[in-house]
């Protein structure tokens, strides 16, 4: 492969530079240190290159210390290394083996030889090297919708728990309604911080040690990242700022569950467009229908697949309301999550703190909200989107 990288270990300058023009010629980026201290010190500092050839004969450090010491480096203990030596004894090629080297070539040695070697041992080591360290990236759902007071932030709170239940780990939660964010209140959390400062303080560029200083522990397996405290900070979560904040979090949780605010804006956009699950989230009531067709529409307008998308009706209000069956038929769609009116289990308990999940576990609504986390962890297990997070 043509950009392979190759470290030649050799203190005799012209042979170091013959070496590297038979790798250069055959493709391979060649690299010279001319001694072994030099070498430890390349290792130590740049990029590990992906083989290194090493001279036995060396003053100061020899090439067995070399390699015995590249050995038992954890971080280049792996690296494919072929001693290279004017010397052919036989004890000189065991000494070699036993620092560590994987092959082994005299000198002269033929070029056709040397990069026949190094083309299998790269081989080799490829095949062995596990595959390149993917970046975990859990499942983002978003719990949108375009009628007010529809029970989005309930619904974020407690399917987060539910999510955290059935998966046994730590499920993150984001408050994206950035005006009038209460996800914290749902979720008994006081966050010490929010989104807006840690935008305003780091813009999008921030590692993982920042964002965990700023995500609020809760008592119910989930971690929250708060809304602004004042509407007036809100403008400081810019549409990018909330992308990199997303991106960030869902690298810590299998799953991360976002409230927003029911509007189109630029903000809602950008979040949406990298959530893996968009709940619409509405009521059993006419306007409540054609609230969710409309965002439908736009969703599915902008691009949004439909499988990505999850109708979720909620019954906010008592007395009449509308069928499951007759809003799925004015859908045209399943719903996905149908929550039944629960005065007590949703007002009485919000009030003093308790999710419905927690505290009314047997209503209805909540084995309902129970079983579609089950449901949606099945399906995103299935998809292999899961990347493991902390276990409880
Ligand atoms: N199924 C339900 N039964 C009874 N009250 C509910 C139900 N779902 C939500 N509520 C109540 O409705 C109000 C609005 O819910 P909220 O989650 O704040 O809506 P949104 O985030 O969509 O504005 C809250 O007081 C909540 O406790
Ligand atoms: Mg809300």
């Amino acid at each position: 492969m043509a950009s392979e990288r190759i470290l030649v270990v050799e203190d005799t300058p012209s042979v170091a530079k013959l070496v590297a023009t038979h790798l250069e010629a055959a493709g391979y980026h060649a690299e010279i240190a001319l001694s072994g201290p030099e070498a430890l010190q390349r290792l130590a500092t740049g990029p590990l290159p992906d083989l290194i050839l090493i001279d036995i004969m060396m003053p100061g450090m020899d090439g067995f210390e070399l390699t015995s010491r590249i050995r038992s480096d954890p971080r280049t203990a792996q690296l494919p290394i072929i001693m290279l030596t004017a010397r052919d004894a036989v004890e000189d090629k065991v000494r070699g083996f036993e620092a560590g080297a994987d092959d082994y070539v005299t000198k002269p040695f033929e070029a056709a030889e040397l990069l026949a070697r190094i083309r299998v041992l790269l081989g080799r080591s490829r095949a062995q090297r596990p595959p390149a360290e993917e970046v975990p990236s859990g499942a983002v759902i978003a719990c949108f919708g375009l009628r007010g007071g529809a029970g989005r932030t309930v619904v974020a709170a407690n399917l987060a728990i539910g999510l955290a239940e059935v998966c046994r780990t730590i499920v993150g939660a984001c408050d994206l309604a950035v005006e009038s964010g209460h996800l914290a209140l749902a979720l008994d959390a006081r966050p010490a911080h929010s989104i807006d400062e840690l935008i305003a303080r780091y813009g999008v560029a921030f590692e993982q040690d920042v964002l965990e200083a700023y995500l609020a522990r809760t008592d119910f397996g989930v971690q929250l990242l708060g809304a602004p405290r004042s509407p007036a900070s809100a403008p400081l979560v810019s549409p990018e700022g909330a992308r990199a904040v997303v991106s960030q979090v869902r690298r810590r949780f299998p799953y991360v569950v976002i409230d927003m605010a029911p509007t189109f804006s630029e903000l809602t956009l950008a979040v949406l467009d990298v959530a893996d699950l968009v709940l619409v989230v509405t009521t059993p009531e006419v306007a409540g229908v054609k609230s969710a067709l409309a965002a439908i529409e736009v969703l599915e307008s902008l691009g949004h697949p439909p499988e990505g998308l999850a109708v979720v009706v909620n019954t906010v209000f008592a007395g009449k309301a509308l069928s499951r069956a007759d809003i799925e038929e004015a859908l045209g769609k399943p719903v996905r999550l149908f929550i039944p009116y629960d005065r007590v289990a949703f007002l009485d308990q919000l009030n003093r703190g308790i999710p419905v999940l927690r505290g009314a576990a047997r209503s209805p609504a909540a084995r309902a909200i129970s079983e579609f986390a089950a449901e949606l962890h099945s399906l995103f297990k299935r998809e292999a989107k899961l990347v493991m997070g902390v276990v409880r």
